[in-house]
């Protein structure tokens, strides 16, 4: 029977709970789930810098039990081509895009899922500010 193959896209910094719960619960919809993680350059392009490397991020993704590829997300526009070039079934992210991917709807299946509470990239670097404001750069060295 032909596999059902769900895609994703993200940046993936500082990997954290929501990302694991977000990854193990989209590898569910299907057979094999393809993540696309955003390069430096266009994380850059969008003004947004991230703490961990591309390189070592895809690492990181790639090794989630749940993923079985992970590819480069360059662009705004590459998703069509994404989704024809790797038969992709299901197209689905975190529900802070919902709405925004529906115009693929024409192309496979477009999904949100709620998103994990009370965790994100963002708030573990206020948190991070936060610690070393309190405790200092030289806390527990
Ligand atoms: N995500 C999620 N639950 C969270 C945080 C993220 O389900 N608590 C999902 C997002 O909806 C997205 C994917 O994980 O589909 C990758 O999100 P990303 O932007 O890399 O992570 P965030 O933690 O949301 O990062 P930031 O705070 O920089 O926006």
């Amino acid at each position: 029977m032909k596999k059902k193959r769900v895609i994703t896209y993200g940046t993936f910094d500082m990997f954290h709970i929501g990302h694991l719960n977000l990854l193990n619960r989209l590898s569910e919809l299907g057979d094999e789930l393809i993540v696309a993680v955003s390069t430096d350059a266009f994380n850059a392009a969008k003004g947004k810098k991230t703490l961990i490397p591309y390189e070592q991020r895809v690492e990181i993704v790639r090794n989630i039990k749940c993923v079985n590829a992970v590819i480069a997300e360059e662009n705004w526009e590459q998703k069509i081509e994404d989704i024809l070039k790797h038969d992709i079934n299901i197209f689905a992210m975190g529900s802070d895009w919902e709405g925004k991917f529906d115009f693929l709807k024409s192309h496979c299946e477009v999904l949100y899922l709620p998103r994990t509470e009370d965790v994100s990239t963002t708030e573990l670097k206020i948190a991070l500010n936060d610690f070393l404001k309190e405790h200092g750069a030289g806390f527990g060295v």
